[in-house]
């Protein structure tokens, strides 16, 4: 049934990849931020602008969801085979520690700074604010921004966070980025004084509850945050952007006690963020867990006698597309308007897309005990 359900889901998620591909990588931390100026009211007399931030094109749900954001973007493809995938379940045996106070972080108090909703996060911008961290060897990074996510992306042997603020930062040495993570955890009493950080920042939350949207923070301080960051041992590991490209060759340095949360900062984060969380990626050096539930699909190990593999995939023609396969066969494509069919193992596989809308019709011949509406279609 397995082989079955994921063919149908290969197969269709690959024709709608094609007809929403679009090679946009926005709103990562590799790809400048895009600022977009215009005038507040068409009628208004008045010379005010205002200043907006491109989205991010990837999600977190559906097609732009994780499992294909590879298919968004060819400059995506780490995603799907890299092997060294953030984020993962941090142990003391996939990470090494690093002893309380080793890694030296420094950030100026602000008066204020930009803080957008980027569509798949909420950041506060803090180029050019002299913000550093100096990790065990002494190599320098400088802190770009920082931005959250929920529920944490790292987990804690197994433990999930309601929240994990990634502070991003590069080396203006070599561009090489380096992250401290630090996790939440809810406050046990109502009225707790939380992380001050969070405590500043939360009142800013609903001036950017619209993607795209620029505020500018009350002042921030960063004692606090410093402070409990720098008097616990860090998890260290080298992985990934957590994001679309998904590159390669980030040291994290996550904190092993998590940090105070009170419950309306929550809530109130969680409300603007959204689920923006990718999935545990596998161990570093072991398979991309895409390669590996791709490569069960493709190579057709339980595709013999109906349980249905379509053993190569997709053929694109034109900017509306249609598929169709057939076990051991490159398939057919039509071009706009094309309804197209064929078969893989005993299904029966239509994808009509005309109007550029993919629909898939199937039928399973000869197969019992087959939960249709297990297919999700
Ligand atoms: C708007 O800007 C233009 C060009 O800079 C200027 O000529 C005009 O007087 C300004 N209008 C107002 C209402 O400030
Ligand atoms: C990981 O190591 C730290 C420091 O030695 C220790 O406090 C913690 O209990 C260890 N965690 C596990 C799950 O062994
Ligand atoms: C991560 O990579 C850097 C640069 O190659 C290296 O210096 C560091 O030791 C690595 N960290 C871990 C935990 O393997
Ligand atoms: C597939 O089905 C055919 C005919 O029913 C049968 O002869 C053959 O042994 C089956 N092959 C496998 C791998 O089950
Ligand atoms: C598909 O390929 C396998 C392995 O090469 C072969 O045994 C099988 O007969 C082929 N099936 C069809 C429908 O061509």
């Amino acid at each position: 049934m397995k082989s079955l359900q994921l063919s149908s889901i290969f197969l269709f998620s690959a024709l709608l990849v094609d007809l929403t591909m679009a090679s946009c990588a926005h709103g990562t931390y590799l790809h400048k931020r895009k600022l977009h100026y215009k005038r507040a009211e068409e009628s208004s007399s008045s010379n005010e602008t205002v200043k907006t931030v491109e989205v991010g094109k990837f999600g977190y749900i559906g097609n732009i969801g994780p499992t294909n954001w590879v298919n968004l973007s060819p400059d995506n493809i780490a995603c799907s085979t890299s092997t060294q995938q953030s984020p993962i379940d941090v142990t003391n045996t996939s990470t090494t520690l690093v002893t309380a106070g080793e890694v030296k972080i420094t950030i100026p108090d602000l008066e204020e700074a930009e803080f957008e909703n980027l569509g798949t996060t909420v950041e506060v911008v803090m180029e050019g604010k002299g913000g550093k961290t100096v990790i065990p060897g002494g190599k320098e990074f400088e802190l770009k921004q920082f931005h959250f996510h929920s529920p944490s992306e790292h987990t804690i042997d197994g433990e999930y966070f309601p929240l994990e603020m990634h502070m991003v930062h590069e080396s203006a040495e070599d561009s090489t980025l380096a992250v401290v993570s630090v996790l939440f955890s809810i406050s046990a009493q109502a009225n707790a004084p939380s992380t001050p950080l969070l405590l500043e920042l939360t009142p800013s939350l609903s001036a950017i509850s619209t993607p795209g949207s620029i505020t500018a923070t009350s002042p921030l301080k960063f004692e606090s945050l410093i402070s409990s960051i720098s008097s616990q041992a860090l998890h260290t590991y080298n992985g990934s952007l957590t994001t679309p490209p998904c590159k390669e060759g980030l040291e994290f340095f996550i904190t092993s006690q998590p940090l105070e949360l009170d419950v309306l900062s929550f809530n109130t984060f969680k409300a603007v963020l959204g689920f923006n969380s990718r999935f545990t990626q596998n161990a570093i050096g072991q398979a991309n867990l895409l390669t590996a539930s791709a490569g069960s699909v493709a190579t057709g190990e339980t595709a013999k006698n109906g349980t249905g593999v379509v053993a190569e995939e997709k053929a694109v023609v034109g900017e509306k597309k249609a598929v169709s396969g057939e076990a051991n066969k490159t398939v057919t494509a039509g071009g706009e308007n094309a309804v197209a069919s064929g078969s893989a193992g005993a299904k029966v596989i239509t994808v009509d897309g005309s109007q550029g809308k993919a629909k898939l019709h199937e039928t399973v011949k000869g197969l019992t005990g087959v939960d249709l509406g297990a297919l999700g279609f």
